[in-house]
């Protein structure tokens, strides 16, 4: 079967996610951007505060198409939707999920971290948000909302819509 692409905002659980999900089925769990700091040697702010932005996003496409394409469960990066290159890619090669948590959960979550560079004051951040919202929808097969429920509850409903015993 294809492998499982989870995507959504920063703070939205995607790894807890991703691990949960792919105990379930038995798959590796993978996260692009801890591949990403591993194939490059370098942690994510620093790319950010060395290279900038843009260097970012192209190792960040790089790793995507080196993701196994069945059986896996994908954590990826808040941003990678907005490449177009990268939406098509996740699309034609496996389940988009989208991770959709309100934006109060994500401000609870995030508001003390630092390791995020994107994550600035909640009302600059909040308008990244906004204008991703509609890509992630854009993007995905499945949308699941996952306020209010344990990376648990999250893996067993995807379980239950994309029921791998019958599309395996
Ligand atoms: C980013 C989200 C981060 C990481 C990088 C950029 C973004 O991943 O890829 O800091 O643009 O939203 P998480 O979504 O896992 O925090």
């Amino acid at each position: 079967m294809k492998s499982i692409y989870l995507i959504g905002f920063m703070g939205s659980g995607k790894s807890s996610v991703s691990s949960c999900l792919a105990e379930h089925l038995k798959w590796d769990a993978k996260d692009t951007d801890r591949e990403l700091e591993q194939y490059y040697n370098e942690t994510i702010p620093d790319i950010f505060a060395k290279k900038g932005e843009e260097t970012f996003r192209q190792y960040e496409s790089h790793i995507l198409q080196q993701m196994p394409e069945t059986e896996s469960v994908i954590a990826t990066g808040g941003g990678i939707i907005g490449k177009q290159e990268n939406r098509e890619w996740m699309k034609s090669n496996g389940i988009v999920v989208f991770l959709q948590t309100s934006w109060d959960t994500i401000k609870d979550r995030l508001s003390e971290d630092t390791a995020r560079p994107l994550w600035k004051d909640p009302d600059s951040t909040y308008l990244l948000y906004e204008h991703r919202l509609p890509l992630y929808e854009e993007t995905a097969h499945l949308n699941i909302r996952t306020d209010q429920k344990s990376p648990d509850e999250i893996a067993e409903d995807i379980i239950s819509l994309i029921n791998p015993s019958r599309n395996g």
